[in-house]
């Protein structure tokens, strides 16, 4: 433990708060060694992150764990990790976290990569998921994570369920992880860095490309680049194209590779603008495959609309928003805008959902209304739907087919 605070002095002072009592370690990373803690007044566990000391040192370093610190508080969301508290104390410096008890990512892919298994892409799109909502939380916030990798994101056992947690939002902030920095004397792992953050500052689209390499990673087994030496590495992240994810794994739908690709371009400017549109693509390609792999056992098509002059909009989800470009910006799954000339569609029109297997449309307030099979529905009553109903919103006629 040279680098990190001596453990006793550390137990000292917060026994001595009577705040914490120390339990155990959980581990050590390259920026912080994580304590399992025991918060006595709230009779719960705590995880104490205490940052490297020789990190502590460098000029303004205490002005900006103040203030990523409160930016971090104000984070609130499922799958993100909690802040309960943070402690400064002559050269300590702690955050103390909500404890997850159970295995990181990194530990999975360990096991699976040890038996020569990977996971399916429906588990492996279930945490990508998860990570994209936790990420869209944050981003709507103006925290970018900068350090996503397998050993921050930890999967607790809820009854039966399993629930994703991402940790260790903004830490990365603390250390400068230039190419300079990284070449003296970093210990972390740079597998999942965007290339940008190899030079300089970076921005929302920064965690696009690191999910988009984790998901590289969780869908074939391989990072798409790895070295051990980190000048290699940089070169690699920032001119060289990775193998394609179905070279490694040939059942991967293309429809994957292409969010694979697209999320972990050089550019930022070429890659997902925002966490949403990885989010919906992700969503989108997910239900194809559910839908595919029902196939299998018995013919399935997938639900759409047609119109008269044969455009065909495929759902993409259990429930689909219908509608013309963005309300309040959101975006349309169905959006009517290039075959509704005069603008009867409104832009928020009906919802169409699949419940215990019927589908149902509801009109949504539109100025327009709803007509099926030439019947008006009455605003916010819901009907159900079948094979070749005629749907009229505004001037467009849809056939609904399932
Ligand atoms: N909130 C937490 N609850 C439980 N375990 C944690 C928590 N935060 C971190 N850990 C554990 O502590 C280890 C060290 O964390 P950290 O210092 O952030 O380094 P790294 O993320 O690089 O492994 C992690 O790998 C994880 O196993
Ligand atoms: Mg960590």
């Amino acid at each position: 433990m040279s680098n990190s605070i001596d453990k006793g002095e550390l137990v000292a002072y917060l026994e001595r708060e009577k705040k914490y009592e120390i339990q155990d370690i959980l581990g050590e990373g390259g920026m912080s060694t994580v304590y399992l803690g025991y918060q006595k007044a709230l009779d719960r566990k705590v995880a104490l992150k205490v940052i490297l000391e020789k990190l502590t040192r460098e000029g303004d370093f205490v002005a900006r764990f103040q203030k990523e610190a409160k930016l971090l508080a104000q984070l609130d969301h499922p799958n993100i990790v909690k802040i309960y508290d943070y402690i400064e104390h002559e050269n300590l410096y702690c955050l103390v976290m909500e404890y997850v008890e159970g295995d990181t990512l990194l530990e999975i892919l360990e096991r699976l990569h040890n038996t020569g298994e990977i996971m399916t892409i429906f588990e492996a799109s279930y945490i990508a998921l998860a990570l994209c909502g936790a990420l869209e939380h944050a981003h709507s916030r103006h925290v970018v994570h900068r350090d996503i990798k397998p050993s921050n994101i930890i999967f607790k056992r809820k009854d039966s369920a399993l629930i994703i947690k991402l940790t260790d939002f903004g830490i990365a902030k603390l250390v400068r992880t230039t190419i300079h920095t990284l070449t003296s004397g970093f210990t972390g792992t740079p597998l999942y860095m965007s290339p940008e953050q190899f030079t300089g500052d970076v921005d929302s689209r920064s965690d696009i490309y690191s999910l988009g390499v984790l998901l590289y990673e969780m869908t074939t087994g391989h990072v798409p680049f790895r070295s051990d030496d980190l000048i290699v590495l940089y070169h690699k992240h920032v001119n060289e194209t990775p193998p394609s994810p179905r070279t490694y794994n040939a059942n991967l739908p293309i429809s994957y590779e292409d969010i694979i690709l697209k999320a972990t371009q050089k550019s930022p400017a070429d890659r997902y603008q925002s966490i949403g549109e990885l989010k919906q693509d992700l969503e989108r390609a997910l239900y194809k495959l559910q839908l595919s792999s029902k196939q299998k056992t018995s013919v399935v098509t997938i639900p759409s609309l047609q119109t008269q002059t044969g455009e065909k909009f495929e759902f993409t989800s259990e429930s689909i928003l219908v509608g013309r470009g963005k309300f309040q910006g959101v975006k349309a799954d169905i959006d009517l805008t290039d075959v509704d000339a005069e603008a009867t569609v409104s832009r928020r029109h009906a919802r169409i959902f699949r419940q215990d297997d019927c589908f149902y449309i509801q009109d949504l307030g539109s100025l327009n209304g709803v007509i099926i099979n030439g019947v008006e529905l009455e605003p916010d009553a819901r009907q159900q739907l079948n094979h070749n109903d005629v749907i009229e919103l505004g001037d467009v006629k849809l056939t609904f087919t399932c």
